[in-house]
């Protein structure tokens, strides 16, 4: 038995995609136990580019069972369009796509939501994706959303919606100002979405069980990343779940595995980040804008340019710690290729004073000044090298620097976007 928790080590977008595209090669079943269709995993199969919102990556192994566990809060819309894309496509998803009754349900009124309080906030905006998530884990939490079990029972669903459309439709209304959604329409539409995915419900956790007992290879992946952890992530411009590693274990149906377990934690070599709040190591001028052309930053999910920096190294230490990462797997190094230097953050500074870590108060975390040590580049291109030993001298030192530094192994070195571009030591 192994189980593999693949988690973003930063603000998202790292690479989890590819990352666990390649893992799954070897993997019998692969988790999804947080977020939802906020996520935008890309993976490239060949020239062919899939970007997987709610899906689990590994839906693109033939022999690989996906499941959505519970702690997933699922948009059926955005669901059944993954599902006809994968179907186009020839992959097929029937019996190996799982939902767990449990997993809640976005419906259209946490959408509406999500983007009337964005647009009420104006410039002080979180800068969400707008697929409703925030709204659908507070309904979650506050014991009134619908669950997938709940979506498939006429009564229940009939009653909650009207209930809860009533609390909706005053919060648009009132305080929002503006129009309400109607009520018979989402009934409907509920309707719809509760046939669409009724064949991909069933009981999650016996079958998560039985492969664990018969000592599958799992694999789960995180969306998200630490620092945009409900707890630990730079508050309040964060999402609304536990992208951290521990996630995992509440939103499964796992349980605490701890024998036989990986964490990994996957980094860009250098940073971003989509949305608003603070980065500070972001870089405002040509070397951002660099980075955001060569590394293609734009959101896999709402196209929004990434914000680009170098890489922050007392943050992944931060996050290293409240994931228990065991190794790290560094993706796009082939990014810096041609840059005649390279600075990553090791200390920040404060009003004269040191700090060691990463820290709660929002105040500080957008004054902080980074403390950068500066590395030498390299000219050669990475993405063509076929081992660790191939790499440029400087960017196995680099590489190095950031093991000596976190005192954790970096055991995967991305090179490109294809699955071939990768390397392990
Ligand atoms: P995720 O949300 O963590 O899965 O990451 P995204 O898919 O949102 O963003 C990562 C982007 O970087 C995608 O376009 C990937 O195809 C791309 N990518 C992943 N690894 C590498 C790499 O090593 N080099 C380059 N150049 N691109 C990569
Ligand atoms: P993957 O899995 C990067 C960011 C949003 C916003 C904040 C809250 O592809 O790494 P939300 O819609 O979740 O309420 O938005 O979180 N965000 C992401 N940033 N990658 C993601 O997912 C993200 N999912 C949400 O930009 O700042
Ligand atoms: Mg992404």
């Amino acid at each position: 038995m192994s189980v593999s928790i693949v988690v973003g080590a930063q603000w998202g977008d790292e690479g989890k995609g590819k990352i666990i595209d390649v893992l799954s090669a070897g993997a019998d079943m692969v988790l999804r136990y947080q977020g939802g269709a906020n996520a935008g995993h890309t993976v490239f199969i060949g020239e062919t580019k899939y970007v997987l919102h709610l899906i689990p990556s590994g839906i693109l192994r033939p022999d690989v069972t996906c499941i959505i566990g519970d702690g997933v809060v699922l948009d059926p819309e955005a669901f059944m369009a993954e599902v006809e894309i994968l179907h186009k496509a020839g992959i097929k998803t029937e019996g190996r796509l799982i939902i767990s009754p449990r997993t809640h349900i976005i419906l259209p009124y946490h959408k509406k939501l999500d983007n009337c309080s964005e647009t009420l906030m104006g410039k002080q905006k979180i800068g969400t994706t707008g697929r409703g998530i925030g709204p659908a884990y507070v309904d979650k939490y506050n014991r009134t959303g619908l669950r997938a079990v709940d979506l498939l029972n006429d009564t229940i669903r009939e009653e909650r919606i009207r209930e809860n459309m009533k609390q909706k439709n005053f919060l648009i209304e009132q305080y929002y100002h503006e129009q309400p959604l109607n009520t018979d329409e989402i009934l409907e539409q509920a309707a719809v979405y509760a046939r669409a995915i009724k064949p991909y419900i069933s009981e999650t956790i016996d079958r998560v069980q039985q492969s664990l007992q018969q000592g599958e290879a799992i694999l789960v992946e995180g969306a998200q990343g630490a620092l945009l952890d409900i707890d630990y992530g730079s508050y309040p411009f964060v999402t609304s779940s536990h992208p951290v590693a521990g996630g995992a274990f509440v939103g499964s149906g796992l349980g605490l595995v701890t024998q036989h377990t990986e964490v990994i934690g996957v980094a860009k070599a250098y940073l971003t980040r989509v949305g608003n709040g603070p980065f500070p190591t972001e870089l405002k001028g040509a070397t951002g804008t660099l980075l955001r052309d060569r590394g293609g930053e734009y959101g896999a999910t709402t196209g929004r340019p990434r914000r680009c920096g170098w890489l922050d190294l007392v943050a992944l230490r931060y996050s290293m710690h409240i994931n228990g990462l065991t190794q790290l797997a560094l993706t796009k190094i082939d990014v810096l290729d041609g840059m005649s230097e390279l600075k990553m953050a090791i200390s920040y500074k404060l009003e004269g004073r040191e700090l060691a870590t990463f820290p709660a108060d929002p105040v500080e975390q957008e004054s902080i000044e980074p403390v950068y040590i500066t590395l030498p580049g390299w000219s050669e291109a990475t993405s063509a090298c076929s081992s660790v030993e191939e790499l440029p001298r400087s960017a196995r030192d680099y590489i190095a620097f950031i093991e000596d530094f976190l005192k954790i192994p970096v055991k995967i070195i991305s090179t490109g976007q294809r699955r071939d571009q990768i390397l392990f030591q």
